[in-house]
């Protein structure tokens, strides 16, 4: 049985060592320290909005998400989406998306928008889950 609420402050420690672990994996391999992934879980939790899965009381994952307005009507954007390699396959990642669906609803958006690398196994997941590759590209330019 899956729980999901929105994180507590004592949290975010765990939730920066998921980020660090699972990012740092294949298809990834972000090089994450304990420092940097602690702030970047603190920016995130300062500026969006961070919903914690808990399996028998124990973290299994998270969503970052912001809620934006538009002209036309609010839209949602998943910025992280991880679960513990212990927990994976297990509905947890589809629990937390659709918790968000959930929070969208509510607050009147009527699109959520991520990113996602094509050769990930995320990609398939957010297939699976109602995801689909629309017009925008990501555009970059290197400054440094
Ligand atoms: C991608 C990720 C969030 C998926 O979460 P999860 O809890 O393992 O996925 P779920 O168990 O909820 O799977 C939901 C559905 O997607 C499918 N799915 C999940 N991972 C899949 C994969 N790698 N390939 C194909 N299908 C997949 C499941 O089979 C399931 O299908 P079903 O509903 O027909 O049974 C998780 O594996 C993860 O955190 N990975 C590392 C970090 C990451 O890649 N984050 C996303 C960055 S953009």
């Amino acid at each position: 049985m899956v729980k999901i609420r929105k994180t507590k402050k004592s949290e975010l420690k765990k939730l920066a060592r998921f980020m660090k672990e699972e990012f740092g994996r294949s298809p990834y391999y972000e090089k994450w320290t304990d420092k940097t992934s602690m702030d970047k879980i603190k920016e995130y939790d300062k500026l969006y909005n961070i919903h914690v899965a808990f399996v028998n009381k124990k973290i299994a994952g998270f969503v970052v998400s912001l809620l934006e307005c538009y002209y036309d009507a609010n839209k949602i954007f998943i910025h992280e989406l991880v679960v513990g390699k212990k927990f994976q396959g297990k509905g947890i990642g589809k629990s937390l998306m659709r918790e968000i669906e959930k929070v969208g609803k509510k607050k009147k958006a009527d699109t959520i928008y991520l990113m996602a690398m094509k050769k990930a196994p995320a990609y398939k997941f957010y297939g699976k889950i109602g995801f689909k590759e629309n017009k925008t590209i990501t555009m970059e330019k290197k400054i440094k």
